[in-house]
């Protein structure tokens, strides 16, 4: 966010801001410290649940797919997502046509996926987590499932270039792909997260898109 991906911090004042896949709205808490106006959507209840339980604080919260938003068309400015969403569905072009149905013509979508080439490696911190041991090209997705056998977390792959098809293939104009480095400052590991591995490979990429206004 301070990275000002959405724009200058100042210009957030007021804006009307979509979070999809919010979780717990951590977003969406700091975009109303900035002044902004924030919706947090999420599939998950229980998700919803936490973004309560930390404090609402003038926060809209709504229960729904990203696939199919109850939002009239352009009654946002901009969008965000954190790691949210497109990476948990089928037909992620599907969540990206629905976000640019949403947006006002020249309004912007912010949003950060675990970096694709993460795919090929184990998510282990240690050198075991910088061997490959899959196929960056295998769109197969991870599925887990409970003792009866029903799917409880199923993740999607999309190379970079899927990624870039899926965002054009929307009608969004594609601005920017960042790829932040691990900071030096940081020495904590996390899951499949370290910085031996954060020095070696990116982690997350974040794709800058705006609806176009020129095209509607
Ligand atoms: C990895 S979590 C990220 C949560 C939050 N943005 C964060 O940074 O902590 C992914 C979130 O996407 C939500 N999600 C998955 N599929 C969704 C869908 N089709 N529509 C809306 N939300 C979805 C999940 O419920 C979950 O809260």
């Amino acid at each position: 966010m301070e990275a000002e991906l959405l724009g200058p911090v100042e210009e957030l004042k007021d804006a009307r801001v979509l979070e999809i896949g919010a979780g717990a709205a951590q977003c969406s808490r700091w975009l109303r410290a900035q002044g902004a106006r924030p919706v947090a959507l999420d599939l998950s209840h229980r998700q919803l649940q936490h973004a309560l339980r930390i404090g609402r604080e003038d926060i809209g919260l709504v229960q729904a797919d990203a696939g199919a938003l109850p939002f009239a068309d352009a009654s946002f400015d901009l969008a965000c997502s954190a790691y949210g969403a497109l990476p948990f569905v089928a037909e992620p072009v599907r969540v990206l046509r629905e976000v640019r149905r949403v947006l006002r013509p020249g309004g912007r979508f912010v949003f950060s996926a675990t970096h694709p080439v993460r795919w090929a490696f184990p998510d282990e911190p240690g050198p075991e987590g910088l061997t490959v041991s899959a196929s960056y090209f295998d769109r197969t997705p991870y599925v887990e499932q409970d003792e009866e056998g029903r799917a409880v977390y199923v993740e999607h792959h999309r190379t970079l270039g899927d990624r870039v098809r899926d965002v054009v293939g929307a009608g969004l104009r594609l601005v920017d792909v960042v790829e932040p480095e691990w900071p030096r400052w940081n020495t904590q590991e996390w899951g499949g997260w370290s910085p031996l591995r954060g020095a070696l490979l990116p982690g997350t990429a974040i794709f800058v898109c705006v609806r176009d206004p020129e095209r509607g």
